[in-house]
């Protein structure tokens, strides 16, 4: 059985596009696939009901399929049923998290063996298709899971705690397009370089607190710096009315800090818990699209 994880981006996204780093979580919830061989090449996606066969000139995941198994040489046709449990466009990974278990599926129907890292390698050319200028965390931390610290092109930095995060997902309903919402800070990076480039920089100092809060168990810190972290993507306009109403249900739920999490534009937000108790009560106040996980460094 092919599995992709969901990820979480804690703190860093839109930065790390640009070379800065991202601490990032793989969650449990993700997609499952399984292959076989048959009379033809297809891909089966559920709850979507979508068939795609691979179109090397089609729409992104008819390209992306067609890169995937181009990737095989000697095989038969092969059949790859896969069970969507996150929301698209969303901000949790999902393209990756379906690239990295149709990878997986296929492996194992040829027996084929890779590690984990080539794993997330091979999901990196489906990403780009999806999101043309991808960092790399989503499918590195689809393929990987547990806290880490990710900086494009360096290899990934495990982060260790004796406390685990106790995080709540909030989805907003709208599913933007990722790669819009890279494209606009790319844009606003080149029209106002001076207040990107301090935005980016703030963001780093964040990110490296942060590794120290978890690291150190430190929630309360922790969660300081993900309210900062939201206040900075506002001023990139990446957050919404929407998500800055669900961080602050979530901060008057209790949580110890909020913020919007992925490409934003919509999408989904998180929130930090002292404990699982708190996390439900969170979850309850954020309404039915919210779910909670919990995280081991
Ligand atoms: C998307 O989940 C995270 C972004 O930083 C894009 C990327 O890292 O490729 C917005």
């Amino acid at each position: 059985m092919g599995f992709g994880r969901g990820k979480v981006i804690l703190l860093g996204e839109h930065a790390v596009v640009h070379g800065y780093p991202a601490i990032a979580v793989g969650i449990e919830r993700g997609v499952v696939a399984e292959a076989s061989p048959a009379d033809e090449d297809l891909l089966k996606l559920s709850p979507w009901n979508v068939d795609v066969r691979p179109d090397p000139t089609g729409e992104p995941l008819e390209r992306a399929f067609a890169v995937a198994l181009s990737a095989y040489s000697e095989r038969p046709p092969i059949e790859v049923r896969a069970q969507v449990d996150l929301p698209a466009g969303a901000g949790l990974g999902c393209s990756a998290a379906i690239g990295v278990a149709v990878f997986h599926a296929v492996d194992e129907a040829l027996g084929l063996e890779r590690s984990r890292e080539e794993l997330a390698a091979a999901a990196y050319g489906w990403e780009e298709i999806f999101h043309g200028n991808p960092s790399g965390v989503d499918n590195t931390m689809s393929a990987l899971g547990g806290v880490a610290l990710f900086r494009k092109g360096e290899p990934l930095q495990s982060l260790r705690s004796n406390k685990p995060l106790h995080l709540v997902i909030g989805y907003s309903g709208q599913s933007p397009s990722t790669q819009e919402m890279v494209s606009s800070v790319a844009r606003q990076l080149e029209s106002d370089p001076v207040r990107v480039n301090k935005a980016f920089e703030a963001i780093d100092v964040l990110v490296r607190n942060a590794k120290l809060a978890i690291e150190a168990g430190d929630h309360v810190a922790l969660g300081q710096l993900l309210d900062l972290n939201h206040a900075i993507l506002s001023s990139l306009m990446l957050c919404t009315t929407k998500l800055d109403a669900m961080c602050q249900a979530a901060r008057n739920a209790g949580a110890l800090g909020a913020k919007m999490t992925g490409g934003g534009g919509g999408g989904c937000m998180i929130a930090l818990a002292t404990k699982h108790d708190e996390a439900l009560r969170i979850c309850e106040a954020l309404g039915e699209s919210a779910f909670v996980a919990e995280v081991s460094a």
